[in-house]
């Protein structure tokens, strides 16, 4: 396996005014391509901010970060926007699906950011909802579908552009546990029969368990990994 992520003494200082935060406190991470990691930690300890940082969400304060063994630590907005776009898939808590779309637009979006044309990002969003077993709700808008189902969209847009890695940020952290677990089976087959990279925050140990990988952060810190 390659080295896809590897994070060097990464600390992220969060100022507003007078006060400081030390959110991260020198965090040193590798991740290799096709690795399944959880990130776990008590609310507060990091993991979001550690996510935002690997998914160019957000720049670090010190340290170095190396992406497929490019130094991006230094890139403009502009780039990191264009390299989250190209490399990066996000799934969120709260889904963040657009109200007004139905699932196959939903999906559709990144592609239109790339300046794919209709048809092609059309093929692409039907083949991945299918995957995910949503193909009977593409005309379904976000608020005619149940929880589980809003993350299965969430996910197969977070798939569509075929992202290197995709970050969930406690994708199970709004649905009740049997269907949480069905999204983490999602995930596991993902990575498993497609060899997909994955990162899921969680502080829920029944999600964490399912991981190949458990890295714990306390207070800025990586406990153990
Ligand atoms: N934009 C921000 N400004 C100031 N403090 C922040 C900001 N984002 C996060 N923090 C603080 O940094 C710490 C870590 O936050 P976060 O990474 O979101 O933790 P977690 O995801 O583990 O709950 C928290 O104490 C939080 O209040
Ligand atoms: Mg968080």
């Amino acid at each position: 396996m390659s080295s896809l992520i590897e994070l060097q003494n990464i600390t992220k200082v969060y100022r507003s005014g007078e006060s400081e935060f030390h959110a991260l406190k020198g965090i040193s991470f590798q991740l290799m391509r096709g690795e399944m990691v959880a990130i776990v930690g008590s609310s507060g300890s990091g993991k979001s901010t550690m996510m935002n940082i690997m998914g160019f969400l957000d720049h670090c304060s010190t340290g170095n970060y190396f992406f497929s063994g490019e130094n991006v630590s230094r890139l403009t907005d502009l780039e990191l926007a264009k390299t989250r776009n190209h490399k990066i898939g996000f799934v969120f808590q709260s889904f963040f699906l657009l109200p007004r779309l139905n699932a196959l637009q939903n999906v559709m979006l990144p592609l239109f950011y790339r300046e794919e044309s209709e048809a092609l990002a059309r093929k692409k969003a039907l083949s991945i909802l299918k995957k995910v077993g949503m193909e009977k709700f593409i005309d379904h808008r976000p608020n005619q579908l149940s929880g589980g189902q809003q993350q299965r969209v969430a996910i197969a847009r977070a798939l569509v552009g075929d992202p290197d890695v995709i970050f969930a940020d406690e994708p199970t952290g709004s649905l009740d546990s049997k269907t949480g677990i069905e999204v983490m089976d999602l995930f596991l087959r993902l990575n498993q029969e497609e060899g997909r990279t994955l990162v899921v925050v969680t502080h829920d140990k029944e999600v964490s368990r399912l991981c190949q990988r458990v890295v714990a952060l306390k207070d800025g810190l990586i406990l153990c990994d």
